[in-house]
């Protein structure tokens, strides 16, 4: 069921651990001596029917269970990295969620030692974010942020995600200033299912060069002409919106109006084990069911160099 091919592109918002697959969760746990809750890996995946954010969280939570190991966290990257390479996509900027590692007792040098070893023997350009949880305290990221603080050549920047509502991006005004200080990049998870206002919060608090999502920046035209003036990317995720239930069906997606308004919008997997595709899947399923020209679909490709952290002779080489 291989998508019908498309331009190079970068991938900028993908969660490592959104890329384990039923069949990897039965293998790791396997080899990692750990009982599953599910009977096989039909019967897991049987399981993927979301409502809503919280409840794809509840399940991508559990399984990260049988991620112990550096090796674990290696594979994953790995066969991540894989995918890239047949679908065209020449860099990637790959989040990574240590919080929920360190609870389960796995240390930061295993997480990133595993990620980056992967990233290192690919031929895919790629780099990593470090995404604090906003549903944990603003004491529990920086903890985080302390941990990583001796791999910081291993990271490109730093970024927000999990359970939004309630969760704005202003509790995490003192972390992210610590990232940049410490010359990290950084991005933040706005307008998923949060308001318009967390996505001015990112931007005016956190100081955030990308928004990941951003679709509900729609509801506020002010905000719309600033995200296009200020040329502030967007990673938008249309197969995640609508199994995470934003739109009813991809035909609703609003990606043609983001376009329309003159905004960089790029168009991402997110959580591709998850959610029915990688990023071809994703740009198959917007050329169909969204009628996007071939020309648009080029533009969205380029975008994702434009907006990635690249500096400006390896952007050139990309474009
Ligand atoms: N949204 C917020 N947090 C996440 C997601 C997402 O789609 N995937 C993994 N963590
Ligand atoms: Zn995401």
């Amino acid at each position: 069921m291989n998508a019908a091919p498309t331009p190079p592109k970068a991938e900028l918002h993908v969660h490592i651990e959104g890329t384990l697959e039923p069949e990897m969760v039965f293998d790791l746990a396997r080899r990692n001596g750990i009982e599953l809750p599910h009977e096989s890996v039909a019967d897991l995946r049987a399981k993927y029917r979301f409502s809503d954010l919280q409840s794809f969280l509840d399940i991508y939570y559990a399984n990260m269970a049988v991620l112990r190991t550096e090796a674990d966290f290696r594979d994953l990257a790995a066969a991540y990295l894989d995918r890239c390479a047949e679908q065209g996509v020449r860099h990637a900027e790959i989040f990574f969620d240590p919080q929920a590692h360190l609870k389960r007792g796995v240390p930061m040098e295993t997480v990133i030692g595993g990620l980056h070893s992967a990233l290192a023997d690919s031929d895919v350009s790629a780099s990593l974010i470090l995404c604090f949880l906003r549903d944990e305290s603003a004491e529990s990221a920086a903890e985080a942020l302390r941990l990583a603080e001796p791999f910081l050549d291993r990271i490109v920047g730093v970024g927000l995600d999990s359970a939004e509502v309630g969760h704005p991006p202003s509790k995490f005004t003192e972390v992210f200033a610590r990232a940049r200080e410490l010359g990290l990049r950084a991005v933040a998870h706005a307008g998923e299912e949060g308001p318009p206002e967390y996505v001015r919060e990112a931007l005016d608090l956190l100081g955030v060069q990308r928004i990941d999502h951003g679709i509900r920046a729609l509801e506020d035209p002010e905000l719309v002409e600033r995200l296009r003036r200020e040329r502030i990317p967007l990673t938008v995720c249309p197969l995640s919106n609508v199994r995470l239930g934003a739109f009813a069906e991809l035909s609703g997606h609003t990606l043609p109006a983001l376009l329309e308004h003159g905004l960089l919008v790029t168009v991402n997997s997110d959580d591709p084990a998850y959610f029915g595709g990688y990023v071809d899947e994703n740009f198959d399923a917007v050329r169909r069911e969204l009628g996007l020209s071939t020309e648009q679909l080029r533009e969205l490709a380029a975008n994702s160099f434009r907006a990635a952290f690249l500096d400006d002779r390896r952007r050139d080489e990309f474009l």
